[in-house]
């Protein structure tokens, strides 16, 4: 059995005690390793963006469905990103393309993060080059091993108009494409081939180079430490 925590090691907190910085290097730093997606979008004018979003996962397998939440601006207002991919009822495109971020554009990928004006884009800035979706408007990353192209579910914003506060979007993924040296017939992605990058707190990053297995269920508690050395806590 692990042992109990001892009260006293802790510091505890409410959030309201916290200014929103700390908060939000709270969450990044606690919330690790982060998958990074790096977001494709077109504005309703046709100008492409692309952006990096860390807080991103998968939803469920069927429908496939992924999510990604980009915050508010400190005034509050939308991110480019969402003003394009929310539905077309609320203003937007409502499509998006997450091209996940790897090693070989690890550079390109925090580069998408300028905060460019939103008639500049950000695959000029990077030199990234852009693919023609199939069943989207916005392109893909060319160079990105896997892609989902992605139509717009909903998205859940939890404070509208408030800085600092979240939204998530939820989409659909309508087709997607991984390269052939990457999957297998059944569909399960080689990481080694992969490289994906994750992001940590701060300006950190991790690879995904140090992996390790273990059965499922109880059976994992009979298997030796994984980690020799350390009990692990
Ligand atoms: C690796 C990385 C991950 C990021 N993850 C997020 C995120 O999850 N949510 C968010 O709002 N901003 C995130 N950002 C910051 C956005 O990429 C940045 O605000 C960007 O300018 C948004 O672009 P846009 O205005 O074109 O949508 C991240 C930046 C980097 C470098």
């Amino acid at each position: 059995m692990l042992a109990s925590p001892v009260h006293s090691d802790f510091m505890e907190t409410r959030p309201e005690e916290l200014t929103l910085a700390e908060r939000y290097r709270f969450l990044i730093g606690a919330i690790v390793p982060r998958p990074i997606a790096l977001v494709s979008t077109i504005s309703t004018d046709g100008l492409p963006n692309l952006a990096p979003f860390s807080f991103f996962n998968g939803i469920g397998s069927n429908p496939m469905t992924v999510l990604f939440c980009p915050g508010n601006h400190p005034d509050g207002s939308e991110k480019d990103t969402l003003k394009n991919a929310k539905p077309e009822t609320e203003g937007g495109v409502g499509e998006f393309v997450i091209n996940l971020a790897v090693e070989k554009y690890a550079r390109e990928v925090s580069g998408a993060s300028e905060p460019l004006p939103r008639d500049e884009s950000e695959f000029e800035l990077t030199g990234l080059e852009m693919a023609p979706s199939v069943a989207v408007r916005p392109p893909r990353v060319a160079a990105s091993p896997i892609a989902f192209e992605c139509k717009t579910i909903q998205v859940i914003r939890t404070n509208p108009g408030v800085p600092a506060a979240g939204n998530v979007v939820m989409g659909e993924v309508v087709h997607l494409y991984a390269q052939d040296s990457l999957v297998n017939e059944r569909m399960q992605v080689d990481p080694e081939v992969l490289r994906a990058i994750g992001r940590m707190g701060g300006l950190g990053y991790t690879t995904t180079r140090d992996r390790f297995e273990m059965p499922r269920g109880q059976a994992a508690l009979d298997i030796p430490h994984p980690f020799s050395g350390n009990d692990g806590r």
